[in-house]
This record gives structure tokens, C-alpha cells and sequence, in this order.
């Protein structure tokens, strides 16, 4: 079957008020699914659940692969308390079910391998704290990449990296996706970036208010006016 996952009627709340309301879709394999809609709508929360930190409140939410790689958002935000360094970061996607095991030497040259597909191998021995954002971000594709994951759960990657790091970044989850045929589910708040390289994407804001190709997104949203409007609200 090519489904990998489906969302039924999906309501959740944390306390008293529902924060998503009927959101129902499905995800085919290699699909490439890109989320936005503006702060406060629900996207982390349904990442959340999709990867199973919460529960919800009523419907359904069927995962069909338990080989899932997801990178919170605000993740670099705790680097300064952290010291690791870059290749013991990408090691930690090689721990499964945590369980604790040597590490062999398979497992260095997919480290290896990994860094060099995120241009990264000469900042091996450097700390994360001390690479800028966007280098962060790579770190954490190549963390995801030694998993060997079938789903990539990306929430708000790009933050705070420029334009032409953000170029290439798009250009690797596209490598993933296409060559290695990862599915991957990204929120971003960068519109365009997200309408030039998904092939599915969602506006999502308590409810989904759209889904489909992003061509037919701007069909229906005809001033760039409203579409800044409805990020900002
Ligand atoms: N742990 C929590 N407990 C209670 N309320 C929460 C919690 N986390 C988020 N919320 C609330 O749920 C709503 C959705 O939050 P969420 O983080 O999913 O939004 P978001 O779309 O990811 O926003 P942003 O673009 O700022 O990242 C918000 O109103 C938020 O205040
Ligand atoms: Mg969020």
C-alpha cells in the first residue's frame, strides 16, 4: 500500500478549547507536504501528534511506518547548554528503541556519508554551538539521515537562515525526497520556498483551510496582500 499516513476528523485540545478542529488528509509515500499558516494555528501541535508526543482528543491518526525522523522546532535554542559536538549529534540518530550498542564501523561511514551529502564533514569535530543556524540545520538533516528514516518530520527549519542557506537546505530535502525517496512533512512560515518545492501543501489554522497543489493555493488567493494576512493575522 502507498498510504503512510491518514488523519481522521482529528480534534485536540490541551486545556478547555480546541487548538485544531476536524482536520482530516491522508499522505502517500514520496508525497512532499508542506504546512503554514500563522503562529498559533495549530502546526506544531499537529506534528506533535502525528508523531505521537500527543494524543487525540477525538478521531484518529493512522502512521503507517515506524521509521520516523522528526526535528522539533527551537531545537538549536538549547545548544548552549549542550557541548556536544557535531559528529556526536549525528551519532544520536543511529540509537534506535534506545537501545545502547557499540558503535561499529558501518556506523561511522554513514555518519561520514551523511555529513558529506549536508556539505558538512570539516565541522565534524566542531561544537554545535559554535555553527551558525543554518549549519545547525544540516547537522540535524544528517541526524535524521543515519536513522534511515521512510517519514522526515520538519517543523520551522529554516528559522532565522538567510536566503541562499535556505536555497539549499529546500534543495536537499528535495534530494530526500526525489533519490531517496524519503516522504517528508514540513511546516515553514516561508511561503514561497514551501510552494515552489512541495508537491502537496496545506493552510492550516484550527482548521484546514486548504489542501492541495500549490498553484491551486494561488488560484483561489488572488492579492499576495492576502496571503501575508493570513500568516500574520
Ligand atoms: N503545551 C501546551 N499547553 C497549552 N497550550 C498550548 C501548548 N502548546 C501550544 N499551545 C497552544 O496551542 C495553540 C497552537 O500552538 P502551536 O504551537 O501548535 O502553534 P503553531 O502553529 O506551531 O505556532 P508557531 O507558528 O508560533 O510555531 C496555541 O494557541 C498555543 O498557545
Ligand atoms: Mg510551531
Amino acid at each position: 500500500m502507498n498510504r503512510i499516513l491518514e488523519v481522521r476528523n482529528l480534534y485536540f485540545k490541551y486545556r478547555n478549547d480546541f487548538v485544531l478542529e476536524d482536520i482530516s488528509f491522508s499522505l502517500d509515500r514520496e508525497d512532499f507536504f508542506g504546512i503554514i499558516g500563522p503562529n498559533g494555528s495549530g502546526k506544531s501541535t499537529l506534528l506533535k501528534l502525528i508523531v505521537g508526543i500527543l494524543k487525540p482528543t477525538n478521531g484518529e491518526i493512522k502512521v503507517y511506518t515506524d521509521k520516523i525522523s522528526y526535528i522539533p522546532q527551537r531545537i538549536a535554542s538549547m545548544y548552549h547548554i549542550f557541548p556536544a559536538t557535531v559528529e556526536e549529534i549525528v551519532a544520536l540518530g543511529r540509537l534506535s528503541d534506545g537501545i545502547l550498542r557499540r558503535f561499529s564501523k558501518k556506523d561511522g561511514e554513514l555518519i561520514d556519508q551523511a555529513l558529506e551529502l549536508v556539505g558538512l564533514k570539516e565541522f565534524k569535530d566542531r561544537k554545535i554551538s559554535e555553527l551558525s543556524g543554518g549549519q545547525q540545520q544540516r547537522v540535524h538533516i544528517a541526524r535524521a539521515i543515519v536513522s534511515n528514516p521512510e517519514l522526515l518530520i520538519l517543523d520551522e527549519p529554516t528559522t532565522g537562515v538567510d536566503v541562499a542557506n535556505q536555497e539549499k537546505f529546500y534543495k536537499l530535502l528535495d534530494h530526500l525526497n526525489k533519490n531517496m525517496h524519503i516522504t517528508i512533512i514540513i511546516v515553514s512560515h516561508d511561503i514561497s520556498s514551501v510552494a515552489n518545492e512541495v508537491s502537496t501543501m496545506a493552510y492550516l489554522d484550527k482548521r484546514l483551510h486548504f489542501i492541495g497543489k500549490p498553484r491551486d493555493f494561488f488560484k483561489k488567493i488572488l492579492w499576495p496582500i492576502e496571503i501575508e494576512d493570513l500568516l500574520r493575522r
